[in-house]
């Protein structure tokens, strides 16, 4: 064969070479050291994030040296400890190698955020998702993030589709964080922050401004794409009770007549049917207590456990549930009456 390819093998020398740990990486030495493979990790800025097995817990702190000695842009290696099960949907997690320093700077789509990744939610995996939802929104529409977290939807929407943003999140180290995001990104446009549980900030910030486009739009014939995100999976569909009859009270004059005024949905869930369309479908209908409009999209957004998927429903919302009027105040004026008097004499 070496004759073929015309190789003089007097030419060959020989050497003695110590292969050490500088010569492997470390998806070779990590299951090398404890027999088994360890499932993936989270970067997040120069934070290493994992989610260790119980059999391999033994070697998390050389598994977290390992990782830092082999990428040199680590710093921290931090390993989760419990589920996310609180409001503020933060890991719990403990440091296993290097600096305990949680403030993380990561990229997303040449975005900057900032955050005390210890505090708020960041999940580098809905990076795609980001985007899907950032690229339908246009110039001048209007959204509302209703569970912004530190703004991976609210920064792009501002930044790069000139949209104007209300973002709100009711983790107080999420909404500096997202103040700061605004900064350090340079928004120069419309956007606005608060710090609100999600019901709060749809009726008295997310209300009043629609209610102000749609008599822009009876006032100029302006219209104005109102989008709703609600990406708040574990709870997101209860929260959508908050849009009923919440436009009970309004001028007739000022109703849209057209769907395409009322606000559009990006509700989130999770679900663990074995058909998550119709599961998230059903689900969402009767905490809204109406159908949903013919037209309405589901989107399968990630895989999040085995059998446990992450879904996207988007909507009009249709109007006779914004309308409807109230159970009670739709009883007509003998039983407000009736109410009026049992209040007074109450009171
Ligand atoms: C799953 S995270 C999503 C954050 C961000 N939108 C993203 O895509 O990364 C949900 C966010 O909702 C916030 N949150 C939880 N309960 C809330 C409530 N009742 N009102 C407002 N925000 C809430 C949490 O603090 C968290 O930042």
């Amino acid at each position: 064969m070496f004759k073929k390819a015309d190789v003089d093998l007097e030419s060959f020398q020989q050497y003695d070479i110590e292969l050490c740990y500088e010569n492997w990486t470390a998806s070779e030495i990590i299951p090398a050291i404890v027999k088994t493979n360890v499932s993936g990790f989270s970067i997040i800025g120069h934070i290493a994030h994992l989610n260790l097995k119980e059999e391999v817990l033994q070697y998390k702190h050389i598994i977290g040296q390992v990782l830092m000695d082999k990428k040199p842009s680590l710093k921290t290696v931090v390993n989760k400890t419990g589920q996310i099960d609180n409001t503020f949907r933060n890991f719990k997690m403990e440091l296993i190698a290097g600096e305990d320093n949680m403030i993380a700077q990561a990229k997303e789509h040449g975005f900057t955020f900032e955050f005390d990744f210890s505090k708020v939610y960041w999940n580098p995996r809905l990076s795609s998702e980001h985007q899907r939802v950032v690229n339908e929104i246009k110039k001048e529409d209007v959204v509302y993030d209703v569970f912004a977290g530190v703004g991976p939807f609210a920064i792009p929407a501002a930044k790069s589709r000139k949209a104007i943003v209300f973002a709100n999140d009711l983790n107080p180290s999420s909404y500096e964080s997202l103040c700061k995001n605004i900064k350090l990104n340079k928004i120069k446009t419309e956007i606005h922050c608060s710090n609100l549980d999600g019901r709060e900030f749809i009726k008295t910030i997310v209300k009043p401004d629609i209610l102000k486009r749609w008599e822009n739009y009876m006032e100029t014939g302006n219209k104005t794409n109102l989008k709703v995100v609600m990406n708040l999976p574990a709870l997101g569909i209860e929260f959508t009770d908050t849009f009923q009859s919440l436009f009970a009270d309004i001028d007739e004059n000022i109703k849209p007549t057209s769907s395409d005024l009322l606000p559009y949905m990006y509700v989130y869930c999770f679900t663990k049917s074995e058909t998550p369309e119709a599961d998230v479908k059903q689900r969402l209908e009767s905490t809204i207590g109406s159908q949903l409009p013919d037209n309405f999209t589901i989107h399968n957004v990630r895989n999040v456990a085995p059998n446990k998927e992450m879904m996207c429903v988007s909507f009009h919302m249709p109007a006779e549930i914004l309308f409807r009027q109230k159970p009670e105040e739709g009883c007509g004026p003998e039983v407000k009456k009736r109410r009026i008097e049992l209040e007074e004499n109450n009171s």
